[in-house]
């Protein structure tokens, strides 16, 4: 197995019993997925399952017909269905092993001296491309905080330090949410939720009142402490920065932030919505 693989299996292992602690951040992803639904929406497909400790199965399969999860481990998405009680449920199809950014196969071996220009364009190359949607486009499709990940997989290929990193982590952004737009059906919904900073480096995150957690969340974004690549003025902005992601939807909306108690620490999360063009 990859070295990449191989650390999302051993992370997911570690998160397993975290239902309770989920509770507050998993009542928020569900709003978001749940409220609102048209009768127009029957399928859903989320990016980034894994163990699902942040997604309540049995209340989707109330609103949708057809729930796909998506995620690397497969082993993750075992467990979630069965922690759930839905191993016998064919409408919760699983869709295991599925890299969603086709970076395991530079991941292995990690590279021994910095990664030259010939390597860092063909990173750029391959990001370029988007491999087919993972199943049939889905009414709602939601990457859930998954994007982090990239990032970071992508920091960990080329080192924190390389002198092209920001240009790589851009063109992992923009190929997650088009890919995320294309496996949407046209008119449908796709859902970006992200971590943008924890309490690593904004230790007072979890005593915020939740009334004043936009501000709060706006002044460090303005003193530049949110993760590299999910500046949330940027992720907001992402349709009229980049014409690809622009021409597949109809702007992106930002929805409240709030937070995720994960344990080690508390993560600020934000949620970005679209509606999706039609293809031409
Ligand atoms: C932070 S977890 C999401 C939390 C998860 N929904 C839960 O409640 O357990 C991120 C997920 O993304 C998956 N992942 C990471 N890189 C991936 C990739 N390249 N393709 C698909 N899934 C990936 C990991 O296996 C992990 O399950």
């Amino acid at each position: 197995m990859d070295p990449y693989t191989e650390q999302q299996l051993v992370r997911n292992r570690d998160c397993r019993n975290t239902w309770q602690r989920y509770a507050e951040h998993r009542h928020q992803v569900m709003k978001l997925l749940c409220d609102n639904v048209g009768n127009d929406c029957r399928s859903i497909c989320i990016w980034g399952a894994g163990n699902a400790n942040d997604l309540d199965l049995n209340r989707l399969l109330e609103v949708f017909a057809e729930v796909h999860l998506v995620d690397l481990d497969q082993e993750a998405l075992l467990f979630a269905v069965e922690q759930q009680s839905l191993q016998e449920t064919p409408t919760v199809v699983l869709h295991g092993g599925v890299d969603l950014l086709g970076i395991t196969k530079f991941a292995s071996p990690l590279p021994a001296t910095q990664p030259n220009t010939a390597d860092v364009d063909r990173l750029l190359k391959h990001f370029q491309v988007l491999a087919p949607p993972p199943c049939q486009p889905c009414d709602v499709v939601a990457s859930v905080c998954l994007l982090s990940q990239l990032i970071e997989a992508i920091a960990s290929l080329v080192g924190a330090g390389h002198p092209r990193l920001p240009e790589l982590v851009t063109a992992v952004r923009c190929h997650h949410l088009q890919r995320l737009f294309q496996a949407t059906r046209p008119g449908g919904r796709a859902i970006l939720i992200t971590e943008i900073l924890s309490s690593d480096t904004f230790p007072t995150l979890p005593a915020i009142p939740q009334t004043s957690l936009r501000n709060a969340l706006a002044q460090q974004i303005n003193m530049r402490n949110f993760y590299t690549g999910l500046n949330p003025a940027i992720l907001e902005s992402l349709a009229e920065r980049e014409p690809s992601i622009g021409r597949l939807c109809n702007g992106i909306a930002a929805h409240p932030p709030w937070r995720w108690d994960f344990g080690p620490r508390t993560y600020a999360v934000a949620a970005y919505e679209a509606r999706t063009r039609s293809q031409k």
